[in-house]
């Protein structure tokens, strides 16, 4: 059964280290993370952004193969469906589909609308017990080709969202999503610190998890990061491996054609990744 993540997060935080969101796009993707997670006895979001959610046809489809798979695979660690970086209609949309768990991103609103809109949501979820994120300052990343630099988080503006009884609070650190470029400036310690002191005990949540360096994931952790979001990582192991495959020609050996042939290395690598992933965040053997 899908739980909220309000549970593992705060025992991630509690202590000291992080249950990964690694987002999904569809069954071999799905499967790998929770097959990963049942071996390494981890708690584990599974995040679906709303682009995914539209190519998997719909939140319904993606709660009713998620729970299908709970089933069949005999899943027993914590799994959260997250709802990721959703706005106002797509997060009301995933508590109606059977999520366990949503981010309202209204980082783009201005802060009295953000606020306003978290709040109805926040009651929304209460009623329900599902846990909800909320974000402050936007995470940068690339679009059209433009990679825009993260913006860091006021911390009185954290503190705002976070007294609305959010379970978990995304704040800008500097983090982008998808490969960081080569003059990246970091993330700012100073920030996160900051935000920290204003939210006291709130989980925080680290967007962009793809190509951080393990000294900083590690400090984040000890500065109250307890959920890291991880995607583009999962993508390019997944892309290399089918590379590989087809490239030494093995679609083209014997029955090498079959999809169920064709897609294991990629998921296998997924595995791969989501394993170094958790261990670098502690949440093995933490379920
Ligand atoms: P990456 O794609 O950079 O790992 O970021 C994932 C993320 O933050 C999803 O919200």
């Amino acid at each position: 059964m899908l739980v909220s993540a309000k549970e593992m997060l705060n025992k991630a935080r509690d202590g000291k280290y992080a249950v990964g969101q690694f987002n999904i796009n569809n069954l071999e993707w799905t499967k790998a993370i929770l097959l990963t997670a049942q071996e390494q006895n981890s708690p584990v979001i599974l995040g679906v952004s709303e682009g995914a959610g539209k190519y998997m046809c719909g939140y319904k489809t993606v709660v009713g193969m998620v729970n299908g798979m709970l089933e069949e695979l005999k899943i027993t660690v914590p799994v959260a469906l997250h709802l990721d970086h959703g706005s106002y209609d797509g997060a009301k949309a995933c508590i109606e589909a059977g999520f366990s768990s949503v981010m309202f991103d209204g980082s783009h609103y201005p802060i009295e609308e953000n606020i306003e809109k978290t709040k109805e949501l926040v009651a929304e979820c209460e009623k329900l017990g599902l846990s909800i994120e909320a974000e402050v300052g936007s995470i940068g990343g690339e679009e059209d080709g433009v990679i825009g630099a993260g913006e860091c988080a006021d911390p009185n503006e954290c503190k705002a969202i976070a007294d609305l009884g959010v379970t978990m609070l995304a704040a800008g650190i500097g983090n982008i999503h998808g490969k960081y470029p080569e003059n990246w400036a970091g993330l700012s310690f100073e920030t996160l610190a900051a935000v920290k002191e204003k939210v006291g005990d709130m989980p925080l949540v680290l967007h962009g998890g793809t190509g951080i360096p393990e000294d900083m994931i590690k400090k984040a952790i000890s500065l109250g990061v307890a959920k890291i979001n991880v995607n583009t990582e999962c993508q390019l192991a997944f892309q290399e491996a089918t590379r590989k495959y087809i490239e030494e020609g093995k679609d083209k050996q014997g029955k090498g054609f079959d999809p169920r042939k064709l897609l294991a290395p990629g998921f296998e690598a997924i595995k791969e990744t989501v394993k170094e992933k958790m261990e670098l965040f502690g949440s093995i053997g933490k379920a």
